[in-house]
């Protein structure tokens, strides 16, 4: 049994007592000859078709190796992307079973859908320590449906369930929790690891403490960000999410990425930070370019400077010095998405800054940093400071909403 939420000492609970939810792993767990059917989240981050990050492979890969050692028939579930129900062959999960096949150093089979004959095949065919990827759940609507029919096929095709996915345990979905009720459930290796180690580092915060928030996601993370308010003393937004907020604040913000059907959203968050006492930060220069491209020659300017045919790319220097400046006054800081568009330099150099700060303060022992979420994880190590840092997750929104202090789904559907 393990500890899920942690009886987090914010100064505002935003909802009533977090409950701790208790889980079973894989402790004791004969799983010989047993169909076990893995949920782990191989959305990993793909650039120009190519996976560019292997840490959620490597990271699930232990449970894995667990359970086909001790005999068990692996059944892997997991989504790619966002294909909304229908098959997209660009969103196939054939690359991540290669992948996971070199990590493993082993044999990983592939099964063209995750349900019906192709999916009843492969598993049929496995033979005991056998691991086969099944398609993208998602490639079905029932999936992000959570629809029960859809759940009882994919139950029909194991014994056991072990939810190894912790960074997509904040979506009620067929394969992370419609299922959880349909077989004995348990939590994988690394799902024990994230919630054990989230615990420790969080459960009582050393303040102050800042939340960091980047990356394109935006419109998912608006409402994280607005909860997020009660909790933290500090929150800093950039990547293109900031454009949302710089833009609703009446500035221009060229042809960069952005929401305009969220600018009163945006407004709404910054006044009720003000309201909570919580300082916003946001970008007060930006590095732009005509275009994304490497090669592209990057301007500097100011935030009400962007011209109309610019996007906005990076934070600029001015903000840099600003985030540098906090986080020597910060104790805790939990940090997920980038800062600009750090896989195509010079617009790395925001990001890369701001990671190297934060773990020079981690290793000065004045911080103490806790980042989450695929982009987050490929920035740091992009920036060669990902073995400095606290605890690094795999997961990126769950991470912030386990962070909010709210039940996930996928983990509560594994105290059932
Ligand atoms: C993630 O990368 O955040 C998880 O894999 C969940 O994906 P989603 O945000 O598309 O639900
Ligand atoms: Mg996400």
């Amino acid at each position: 049994m393990g500890l899920l939420q942690p009886d987090v000492g914010y100064r505002r609970p935003a909802r009533s007592a977090v409950i701790p939810v208790p889980f079973r792993t894989l402790d004791g767990l004969s799983v010989a000859g047993k169909r076990v059917l893995l949920r782990a989240d191989l959305n990993v981050p793909v650039h120009d078709g190519k996976i560019t990050d292997l840490t959620r492979i490597e990271r699930v890969s232990p449970t894995i190796r667990e359970l086909s050692g001790k005999g068990a028939r692996v059944i892997i579930l997991s989504h790619f992307d966002r294909p909304k129900g229908k098959p997209v062959p660009s969103m196939s999960l054939a690359p991540m079973a290669a992948a996971l096949g070199e990590v493993l150093h082993r044999r990983v089979r592939f099964a063209e859908d995750c349900i019906g004959p192709p999916a009843e095949q492969a598993v049929a065919a496995l033979g005991d320590g056998d691991i086969v990827v099944l398609e993208n759940t998602r490639f079905h609507p029932g999936e992000e449906e959570n629809d029960p029919a859809f759940s009882r096929q994919l139950a029909a095709l194991g014994d056991i369930y072990v939810n190894d996915a912790f960074s997509v345990a904040h979506r009620a979905h067929a394969s992370t929790q419609g299922i959880a009720h349909l077989l004995p459930s348990y939590a994988g290796r690394l799902m024990q690891a994230e919630l054990e180690a989230l615990s420790a580092a969080l459960a009582t915060p050393r303040r102050p403490m800042a939340a960091v928030v980047g990356g394109i996601k935006i419109s998912t993370k608006l409402d994280l960000l607005g909860n997020l308010i009660g909790r933290v003393d500090v929150l800093a937004i950039g990547g293109a999410m900031a454009n949302t907020f710089i833009a609703a604040q009446g500035k221009s913000v060229g042809r960069s990425v952005q929401e305009t059907e969220l600018h009163a959203r945006a407004l709404e968050i910054l006044k009720k930070a003000e309201a909570a006492g919580c300082t916003v930060i946001l970008p007060v220069d930006a590095v732009t370019a005509p275009e994304l491209k490497e090669g592209v020659q990057p301007r500097i300017v100011a935030i009400d400077s962007v011209s109309p045919d610019e996007m906005i790319l990076d934070i600029g220097p001015r903000t840099v010095a600003t985030l540098e400046a906090r986080l020597a006054t910060l104790k805790t800081l939990v940090w997920n998405g980038p800062l600009g568009a750090f896989e195509t330099p010079p617009f790395d150099a925001g990001t890369n800054a701001f990671a190297r700060a934060a773990a020079a303060a981690t290793q000065a022992g004045t911080l103490h940093s806790v980042a989450g979420g695929g982009d987050t994880v490929s920035a740091l190590r992009h920036a060669g400071v990902i073995e400095q840092f606290t605890y690094v997750s795999t997961a990126g929104g769950a991470f912030l909403e386990w962070l909010e202090g709210k039940t996930l789904p996928g983990v509560a559907a594994l105290g059932a």
